[in-house]
């Protein structure tokens, strides 16, 4: 079967790494046309816009996109592609699996958790003004909608890949009615699944026990801000954000893209860690139902980890983001 998919370059190193996941899938033998449209910086230039009506368009055809890393230029105006773009697809659940990488040393063995972040809502509602000069308002919106989505996206998470804890993130100590609502879903839907266990802990507890003992965990349920923040906390546990995969999926379509930015400092210089987006395309295997590609990736990029011959720079190798994909296709 041949695919028609969505193709987000992004910004900095995005063409790098989506370039290195485009070689490691052909290489692979999956077979997709691409259908590549702009988002970010290279939008705004073209379009006047992160998010142009192409790109929308694409996603909302195709169902299913690789997006590399977008760049949001600060202080003037511009609201994050990412943002945007989750809200226009309706991207409500961000799912981020955080597990060790064979070969990646750690202070922590057998990390093994899913931070799941309510997409559309919560202190991202990019709400702001200025009430008078020197007071600025940032609204927090919760609603039961979106709370009920998210819990019920998480729980039947848990029951199709074999999760058995989940945890919900909260300040409702401060945050009494937005936080109490999101945990009043969180609690009503966990009812309807007994055989998985079900527990609440404050945001700042949750940041606590994943730098002392990540292995707790088992799936993290969060509103936006708290996921964002614990998503990279989490990454650091496993050796960075270079390494874990992500993807934006709602009812109708899915974006797959890696946890970090567009990296600016390093791009263009061939030193890129293409993992994250290699292994965010091997999610988007599994949602299209190419379980065996996944796997051979998957199997090929640890195996070139575990040997550790060839690694890129963030992981104390000299290899370039080229040199790193044609060892993964070796691999496979
Ligand atoms: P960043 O993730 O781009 O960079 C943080 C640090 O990690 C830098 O030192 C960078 O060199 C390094 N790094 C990131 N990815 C790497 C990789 N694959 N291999 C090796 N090293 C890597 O975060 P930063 O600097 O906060 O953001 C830069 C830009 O990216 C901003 O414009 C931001 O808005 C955007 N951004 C976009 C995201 C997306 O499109 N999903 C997510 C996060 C940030």
């Amino acid at each position: 079967m041949e695919y028609t998919l969505t193709l987000i370059k992004g910004d900095g190193i995005g063409p790098e790494v989506t370039g290195s996941a485009l070689r490691v899938l052909e290489a692979a033998g999956v077979r997709i046309r691409w259908d590549e449209v702009l988002a970010g910086r290279k939008a705004i230039e073209r379009f006047g816009t992160q998010v142009p009506g192409t790109l929308v368009e694409s996603v909302r055809r195709n169902k299913v996109a690789l997006k590399g890393p977008t760049g949001t230029p600060i202080g003037k105006g511009f609201q994050s592609a990412n943002v945007l773009l989750r809200k226009q697809l309706n991207l409500y659940a961000c799912l981020r699996p955080v597990s060790n990488v064979p070969g990646v040393r750690t202070g922590y063995d057998d990390v093994d958790l899913v931070v799941i972040r309510e997409n559309t809502e919560g202190l991202y509602s990019g709400i702001e003004h200025e009430v008078s000069p020197g007071v600025v308002i940032t609204l927090k919106i919760m609603t039961e909608a979106a709370c009920w989505r998210i819990a019920e996206w998480a729980f039947t998470y848990c029951r199709y890949h074999g999760r058995h804890k989940v945890t919900a993130a909260h300040k409702a100590s401060v945050m009494k009615m937005s936080d109490e609502l999101f945990l009043r879903c969180m609690r009503e839907v966990s009812e309807r699944y007994p055989f998985i266990e079900y527990e609440e802990m404050p945001i700042d507890v949750v940041g606590l026990h994943l730098a002392m003992d990540p292995t707790r965990f088992d799936v993290l349920v969060l509103e936006n801000l708290f996921g964002d923040i614990m998503s990279d906390l989490a990454a650091g546990l496993v050796g960075g954000t270079g390494l874990v995969p992500g993807a934006n999926i709602g009812d109708d379509c899915a974006v797959f893209e890696a946890v970090h930015g567009s990296a600016p400092d390093i791009a263009g210089k061939g030193l890129a860690n293409p993992t994250a987006m290699l292994l965010s395309a091997v999610l988007m295997l599994e949602y299209i139902g190419e379980r065996k590609a996944a796997k051979r990736i998957r199997n090929a990029v640890y195996t070139v980890l575990e040997a550790g011959r060839v690694r890129t720079r963030d992981l104390g190798g000299t290899a370039s983001t080229s040199e790193y994909t044609q060892a993964v296709i070796d691999a496979l």
